[in-house]
């Protein structure tokens, strides 16, 4: 047995002992996307600081806790706050709870983000699913030996993001008259937002929007025959007029006010799933 795997059998026992029920869908919260978590019925959470072999979040606007409940029915699997390579973690342990979600039998996987947009067409507050991606310079979190039992040595990455998910929140959309962008998410390092040239790079590459997260945590998923949904929230414009600046105070607020119809989108496709 190779050392994660037994990390992982570790994990997965401990929490298995905390949740004795089973969550077919995983959730991921971005930053200023958190209150998500007050619409699940909560049946128990456990702090990242209490689960063996798991990372622990730093960063503001990340809650740090794993939450097992119920939300329109269906069992999910919460992430309330993500690790992020830029805070040092390896991409290894960027993506060990994507890891621990399939072992304990999560197939779907919805994961959100706060993202600056390169789009002329997008604004702040706008949501989009992403429906590809580009790594752009982010580490392979796959890049070493491979373990069979995750996963195939060359994972096909032609449907990152499942079409049929896809479909089911557009229409969801559709009937509720919530506007829904779709588009390609580059994703960069960080911890700088980027620079002028490196945003309109990222337009000329065919990116709509830019962040931080979401790629390595896709691939993982992918790797591990995990169907994917993502959505992007608009909080800056990285074309914009000279004067203005990009804070992180600005993308947390923009994501907060955009919430309520992420939240929404969220609900109706667990419902969906
Ligand atoms: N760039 C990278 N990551 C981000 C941005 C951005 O403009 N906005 C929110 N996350």
């Amino acid at each position: 047995m190779s050392d994660l795997i037994k990390k992982l059998t570790e994990t997965v026992a401990f929490i298995k002992n905390e949740f004795k029920e089973e969550a077919g869908i995983g959730v991921i919260l971005g930053s200023g996307l958190g209150n998500f978590i007050q619409e699940v019925t909560i049946e128990k959470e456990i702090p990242y600081s209490l689960i063996p072999h798991f990372p622990v979040s730093t960063v503001k606007g990340h809650g740090g806790k794993l939450v097992l409940g119920t939300v329109n029915g269906k069992k999910i699997l919460a992430m309330s706050g993500r690790f992020h390579f830029y805070e040092g973690y390896t991409p290894q342990q960027v993506v060990y709870p994507i890891r621990v979600m399939k072992m304990l039998g999560v197939h779907t996987v919805l994961l959100s983000n706060a993202a600056g947009s390169v789009n002329p067409n997008h604004k702040v507050g706008d949501m989009m699913i992403i429906n590809d991606h580009i790594s752009f310079f982010t580490p392979n979190p796959l890049v070493g030996k491979n373990d069979e039992e995750l996963g195939p040595r060359f994972p096909d990455m032609s449907e990152p993001y499942s079409k049929d998910l896809i479909a089911k929140a557009i229409s969801i959309a559709q009937h509720a008259n919530i506007e829904l962008k779709q588009g390609v998410y580059v994703g960069v390092t960080g911890p700088t937002f980027e620079t002028r040239a490196e945003y309109q790079l990222i337009k000329a590459i065919g990116g709509d929007v830019v962040g931080m997260s979401t790629v390595q945590e896709n691939i993982v998923a992918v790797h591990g025959g995990m169907k994917v949904f993502a959505m992007s929230i608009v909080t800056d414009l990285g074309i914009r007029d000279e004067e203005n600046v990009i804070t992180h105070e600005e993308v947390l607020q923009a994501a907060k006010e955009a919430e309520p119809k992420f939240t929404f989108i969220f609900k109706e496709l667990i419902k969906a799933i």
